[in-house]
């Protein structure tokens, strides 16, 4: 039987050494697109597919991300106070129920598989979805819904697609693509960062994953790979052949929020569709006479 999807993982244990000195003292994944973290946007997805535990993998100096999550009882005083009902609302509205949410540390980072595999007890025997909040997914149903429904159908196991330029293929894990079926393609190999001359393709993973519980089999005592980290996309490459395996081509914008250009963009796209700032914004790309 194809069980269902209830729990997702979020990876946040990484550095962060992209936007120091940013986040030299605040975790990657508390910068704000807009005036919501990132972090936030991807357990709001989660929810929006239905998620009911949310698992945090965290590392040293991540305890703003758990503050987040929880209520902040001085500022709800205030802003009740102030009559900032609204804000109160919001702020009350995005904070999973007591006992949603967990937190187990990585203690060394040694990658997005070993990460992942750090989250096997509190997973358990059960398929999971793994979200990382560095791709931020702008998309009218949430993308993990999207492939919720579509791994309801399929079973086993999916990754998010995408198509990249041939010379990106060194920044991504890529499939060998098998059958195509709608939105739907059959993932036939896996390589984790291959130059673009080994590509064996320019479909790429981006960081949405439905996993059957197999995998922390094949996560167990891996060996270091590309970029001497224990990659989730080798233990994934190993369960080709097993269960069903499907990249899923999902409908919606991402941006790479790991990287400046992307994280800007982001802001841009999100800011424009909020009614109190398109116009202010859209001024101020007037004013700079491109
Ligand atoms: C990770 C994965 C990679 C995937 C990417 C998507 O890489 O290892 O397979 O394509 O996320 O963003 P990272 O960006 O953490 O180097």
């Amino acid at each position: 039987m194809n069980r269902p999807v209830r729990k997702a993982v979020f990876p946040v244990g990484g550095l962060g050494t992209r936007f120091l000195p940013a986040t030299k003292a605040m975790p990657k994944e508390m910068l704000p697109v807009v005036d919501k973290p990132l972090i936030q946007y991807a357990v709001e997805e989660a929810q929006a597919a239905g998620i009911e535990e949310f698992i945090f993998v965290t590392g040293r100096g991540k305890s703003a991300i758990e503050n987040h999550f929880d209520r902040s009882v001085e500022l709800e005083a205030l802003l009740a106070e102030k009559a900032k009902g609204d804000v109160l609302k919001e702020l009350l509205g995005s904070v999973p129920e007591p006992g949603q949410v967990s937190y187990t540390r990585q203690m060394d980072p040694l990658g997005l598989g070993h990460a992942v595999w750090c989250a096997r007890y509190l997973v358990g025997d059960e398929p999971f979805a793994v979200l990382l909040a560095d791709d931020l997914i702008k998309a009218d149903t949430s993308c993990l819904k999207q492939m919720v429904d579509a791994q309801a159908e399929t079973g086993g196991n999916m990754i998010a697609l995408m198509d990249v330029p041939h010379d990106h293929t060194s920044r991504y894990g890529i499939i060998a693509p098998g059958t195509v079926n709608g939105r739907l393609t059959e993932v036939t190999g896996l390589v984790e960062k291959p130059k673009p001359a080994e590509a064996p393709s320019t479909q790429a993973v981006v960081g949405r994953y439905i996993l059957q519980p197999e995998v922390f089999k094949h996560l167990a005592g891996q060996q270091k790979g590309a970029g001497g980290e224990i990659q989730l996309t080798d233990a994934l490459a190993r369960m080709i052949g097993g269960a069903p395996f499907h990249g899923y081509r999902f409908e919606g914008t991402r941006f790479d929020c790991g990287d400046k250009v992307g994280f800007f963009e982001a802001n841009l796209a999100f800011a424009l569709e909020r009614e109190d700032l398109r116009d202010g914004v859209i001024a101020f790309i007037k004013k700079l006479g491109l």
